[in-house]
């Protein structure tokens, strides 16, 4: 008998997980909105400045513009607290962002970085403790500034330099979620090219697909020291020592080499494919194309004019054996990931979510004189 009111408790649960459904405050607030209208420009890849392997004759020439739910808007419409709107987004998140990849939030009333980290709290992913986020994120391969004890710049990487859609991946924990918020769009440009790993897996040809499944991807990460260093460092974006690295690193289970001026190397293997936590389906979640040397080879400003020889870019991804991939893979896998993508233009007070392993985020290079385009992450 005093099992009794357990074992009923343990039945009680399982249709109510399987019919949750939103409460009557969150679908009231926040309703389907319009679909993203296309951009008032089209969006250049093909032949793009300052676009990791924009001369590719592969490449679409223009982004396609975005479909009737990806990505699937919701509009906010109700006088609540900005608390009470990270709660509801987390219902709606919970609910339906496994459905469809990514939801753009537009209508919340947020005012800037300290609202939108107001925010992320109340949603609560990975922020509970206010010190995990900044933790996983700390080693993230590109520039970026801490703004609160939530947020974050998305990148202050040059203004022209597209960052090519991609997975949000190991040196910031794999995370599940990523969520975007534009303070001030770009005067030209900008826009968020986002993709839909779904469709990418299903055009990929399927031996690429076999052979990065058997064999995994091999991440290395470079970092000068910082008296070299005309990018980042490892001082600045791993730790500021060299003890303090090692800890990090062996944590993490990275494999890692000193060279004899100072620069640190780190690597490890990760799949290229799993098991997506919440619906079981296999997903192309990776950043195989993304941390290969082309992101910055010839595309990022810092590093356009560098010679032939020039091996010390911040990124690389080789098979899990080391060997090297393909050109043509490399380009097959860029172009079915160009091809799945969708421009979403910013406005103002966006808040755009990702499910990181089912879709992917990036920056469209901007262009003008004019105030800089303000992302947070
Ligand atoms: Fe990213």
């Amino acid at each position: 008998l005093q099992k009794l009111p357990h074992m009923l408790s343990r039945f009680a649960t399982v249709p109510a997980a399987r019919t949750r459904v939103l409460s009557s405050l969150a679908a009231a607030v926040l309703r389907p909105g319009s679909p993203v209208a296309p951009p008032a420009k089209p969006v250049q890849i093909r032949g793009r400045p300052f676009l990791p392997d924009g001369a590719n004759p592969r490449f679409p020439e223009f982004m396609a513009s975005a479909r009737e739910e990806f990505p699937k808007v919701f509009s906010a419409q109700g006088d609540l607290s900005i608390p009470e709107w990270g709660g509801v987004t987390r219902e709606l998140m919970d609910e339906y962002l496994h459905q469809y990849g990514v939801i753009l939030l537009r209508g919340l009333p947020l005012q800037g970085s300290a609202d939108f980290g107001l925010f992320m709290k109340a949603v609560g992913w990975r922020l509970k403790d206010k010190t995990a986020y900044l933790r996983a994120i700390q080693a993230r391969s590109m520039t970026s500034t801490v703004v609160n004890d939530a947020v974050r710049t998305a990148s202050d990487d040059h203004r022209n330099y597209t960052i090519e859609p991609h997975n949000e991946f190991h040196t910031v924990g794999c995370p599940r979620y990523i969520t975007l918020y534009c303070e001030t769009p770009a005067e030209e440009g900008g826009e968020w090219p986002t993709g839909d790993s779904r469709a990418i897996l299903a055009q990929l040809d399927p031996e690429v697909v076999a052979k990065f499944e058997r064999l995994g991807a091999r991440y290395t990460v470079f970092y000068e020291h910082k008296d070299n260093a005309f990018y980042n460092c490892w001082q600045g974006n791993v730790a500021p020592t060299k003890e303090a690295c090692e800890k990090y690193l062996k944590a993490l289970n990275y494999e890692f080499k000193w060279h004899e001026d100072g620069a640190l190397s780190y690597w490890q293997n990760f799949p290229a494919i799993r098991v997506h936590p919440k619906t079981g389906e296999r997903v192309w979640f990776n950043q195989i194309h993304a941390h290969h040397e082309t992101f910055y080879k010839g595309a990022h400003p810092l590093f356009v004019d560098k010679p032939a020889e020039f091996d010390r870019y911040p990124v690389h991804t080789t098979y899990g054996d080391g060997t090297p991939m393909e050109r043509e893979v490399l380009d097959h896998i860029r172009e079915v990931i160009w091809k799945n993508c969708v421009a979403v233009p910013t406005q103002a007070g966006d808040v755009i979510v990702y499910d990181n392993w089912l879709a992917k985020h990036g920056r469209m290079g901007s262009f003008g004189d004019g105030p800089a385009r303000k992302v947070y992450v």
